[in-house]
């Protein structure tokens, strides 16, 4: 109570010096009602599904609400601006082209959000906490189909743009895959692989899913090997074979490894041809392709591994042009191009 208290009265000496109601404007209704504020409707719930995950409220408002509305309420509109709801923000502010339907390059606040953020006119201002990159593209898609003030994302996607990044975006795309149960492994597998060179090691406490590493082994991988990987395909999440001297032949059985979440294949002379063995991966969040001879077949393979998240592609063979259409075409999907 005490806590609640000195909340409470720091609330309301915010609420004197800026002589508005905003710091209490997202209080919980508890402290809105000791302020003699009425309650406010509660919050939308949680959307679990992505069918019902609506545009305004589920995306653009809630992105206002975290990272604007500070600024941009009905107490203190800086630029003339209140981000509050769909028609305040309509109405717009000073600049008269605020939002644009249809068009996100002419809407000021497409500008505002894409400038460098040392830019005077960057928007947040004063350093507050800037919209992420997914949000970004979220908000200039929502503009983009005529920011419109309701629908459900996946009627108004029809293009397939952004649904996946919005299901990442809103964690729905939750990978369930650990909550499978596997049996534990073949111990005899395990420990030939232990003796041709791998670590093996358990991935989690209570499960039998499996990390096996090969890089930093002293020994040459064999194809052979591929063969005992194979028996721990139910068992192997993160697999390690960097500098391993791997073949395009060999990613053919690592591409039934299906429950892989991450996968490391760096400096290995792997070519396209290997990695479209690659494309059943559909657990996969991570890939490393650093130092590979991989190029443009990065961008038939992307779009089938649906969990992608990372991609590593530094001193690989995949042209400048490459990395532009394929985070283009993959506005959830962080591509790493140079040494970390
Ligand atoms: C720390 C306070 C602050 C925060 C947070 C903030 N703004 Fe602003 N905003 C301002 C001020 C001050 C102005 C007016 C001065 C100017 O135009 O730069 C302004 C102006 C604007 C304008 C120009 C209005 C018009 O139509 O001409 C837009 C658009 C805008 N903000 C968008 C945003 C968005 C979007 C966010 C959240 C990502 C945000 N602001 C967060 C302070 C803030």
């Amino acid at each position: 109570m005490v806590g609640l208290l000195l909340l409470l009265t720091g609330h309301l000496g915010g609420n004197l010096t800026h002589g508005s109601t905003y710091l209490l404007e997202y209080a919980p209704n508890p402290v809105r009602n000791l302020a003699g504020l009425p309650s406010k409707v509660e919050p939308r719930e949680k959307v679990t599904v992505l069918d019902s995950s609506d545009v305004f409220l589920d995306l653009v408002l809630p992105m206002m609400q975290s990272k604007c509305v500070g600024c941009h309420n009905e107490g203190k509109n800086k630029g003339g601006l209140v981000l509050t709801s769909y028609v305040k923000m309509m109405v717009g502010g000073e600049s008269e082209n605020t939002i644009v339907p249809g068009d996100a390059l002419e809407s000021e606040l497409v500008r505002r959000i894409t400038l460098p953020s040392e830019h005077d006119d960057f928007m947040p201002s004063e350093g507050k906490l800037p919209l992420t990159d997914q949000e970004v593209v979220l908000i200039k898609w929502w503009i983009k189909i005529g920011a419109p003030q309701n629908g459900f994302v996946t009627e108004l996607d029809t293009e397939n743009a952004v649904s996946s990044l919005v299901s990442n975006y809103l964690g729905l795309d939750k990978n369930n895959l650990f909550n499978k149960k596997v049996s534990p492994p073949n111990r005899s597998i395990v420990d030939s692989l232990v003796r041709h060179g791998f670590v093996i090691n358990p991935l989690m406490k209570d499960n039998y899913f499996l990390e096996a590493n090969f890089s930093l082994s002293e020994y040459d991988l064999k194809a052979s090997d591929m063969d005992s990987l194979l028996e721990l395909k139910e068992h192997l999440v993160w697999l390690n074979l960097g500098n391993s001297q791997v073949k395009d032949a060999y990613l053919e059985k690592i591409g039934l490894l299906q429950n892989l979440v991450k996968l490391d294949l760096r400096g290995n002379e792997i070519t396209d041809k290997g990695i479209k063995h690659l494309s059943k991966l559909e657990n996969l969040e991570s890939l490393n392709l650093y130092g590979t001879k991989v190029s443009k077949g990065v961008l038939d393979l992307v779009p089938k591994l649906s969990r992608l998240k990372k991609l590593y592609l530094w001193q690989s063979e995949v042209s400048n042009e490459t990395i532009t259409l394929l985070k283009d075409q993959n506005p959830g999907l962080t591509v790493i191009f140079e040494r970390e």
